[in-house]
């Protein structure tokens, strides 16, 4: 009989995922169960209204293992993290903060037997050498970036943690994320989300990669809902564990201005690549995720017109308040 989640610690829950999958969180298991913490960012009020927030410092043992110890905490999704940009500008930082960061979660998790821990993975783990087209959940991970190390090396020691201690480790390789409500930060997938702000706000974007770069995206409400689903499904089923494939769309940096052409015809690109290029080119065009599929019934919903169009909504609802970045 699996152990069930009670009592939740999410780090980087002030992040472009965080902020989102904390209130969702607090909505199935009751706001006071779940305690959100970040690193420096200041929380956004939505999220200090919602429960209990603390600062916490993740390559800290100390100051995770007091969270811990001070709420009984049974699960952790452990949200915090440098991502692929910042993390080419400081890799020492990224590596403190991803592995250091992991580690301590791990070994807390063991030392208070908990229930279950939620790591994220990313796209970032594939670098050259991979099928670009629909890749496969097993093939060589060779990323090129600080951020895909560090992921490789996450997914093994979550997978370690699992078979050598029976740790209930779980994680996915999100693609880009796009989301109305927190910026990501620090991210090579950013323009997607950049880019709409600039539409609804400047009608001109001038995106970071070229017109034809191609990637694997998905909207915020499938990754929440891919990262609960995840987080509840049936541990017999699960062949994989800390390294799940996860897709909904691909598209280039083309057609999704094309896309918001059709809501904003007057909307102009310009594509001025920069670092970020090479980065996304050692990334896949598309995922296999047919083992997130199988294995627990992952699906999603949102394809590129209804993200559009939602976020297009969204995003000029605020802009008319004045409040485009809230
Ligand atoms: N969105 C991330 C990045 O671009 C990929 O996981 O770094």
């Amino acid at each position: 009989m699996a152990k069930t989640i009670k009592k939740i610690l999410v780090t980087g829950s002030v992040g472009q995922i965080g902020s989102e999958l904390t209130l969702a969180l607090r909505e199935r298991y009751g706001a006071e169960n779940v305690i959100a913490t970040g690193r420096k960012t200041k929380p956004s009020d939505a999220l200090l209204r919602s429960g209990p927030f603390y600062f916490i410092n993740v390559s800290d043992m100390d100051s995770v293992e007091e969270m811990v110890k001070k709420h009984n905490i049974d699960t952790v999704f452990h949200m915090a993290a440098i991502l692929s940009a910042v993390g080419e500008k400081n890799p020492q930082l990224c590596w403190d903060v991803n592995m250091n960061g992991l580690y301590n979660i791990l070994e807390l998790g063991l030392k208070y037997n908990m229930t279950r821990l939620i790591i994220p993975s990313s796209i970032a783990v594939f670098g050259p050498g991979i099928p670009l087209n629909n890749t496969p959940q097993e093939t060589v991970l060779k990323p090129t970036t600080m951020y895909g190390v560090t992921k490789v090396a996450g997914e093994l020691l979550g997978d370690y943690y699992f078979r050598r201690f029976g740790l209930d480790v779980r994680g996915l390789r999100y693609p880009g994320i796009i989301s109305s409500e927190t910026l990501p930060g620090g991210g090579t997938t950013d323009y997607a989300v950049e880019i709409y702000y600039k539409a609804v706000e400047q009608k001109r974007y001038t995106c970071f990669v070229r017109e034809d770069t191609a990637l694997p995206m998905m909207y915020m409400p499938d990754c929440i809902k891919a990262t609960m689903d995840l987080a509840e499904a049936d541990p017999s089923k699960l062949k994989h564990h800390a390294d799940y494939n996860l897709a909904a769309m691909s598209f280039s940096a083309g057609e999704l201005a094309a896309s918001i052409k059709k809501y904003i015809p007057e909307f102009v690109v310009e594509y001025k690549p920069d670092f970020r290029q090479a980065i996304a080119d050692s990334w896949p065009n598309s995922i296999d995720d047919s083992a997130a599929r199988n294995e627990w019934g992952w699906q999603p919903s949102y394809n590129l017109d209804a993200m559009t169009r939602d976020m297009i909504e969204k995003l000029t609802a605020r802009h008319q308040q004045g409040k485009l970045y809230g």
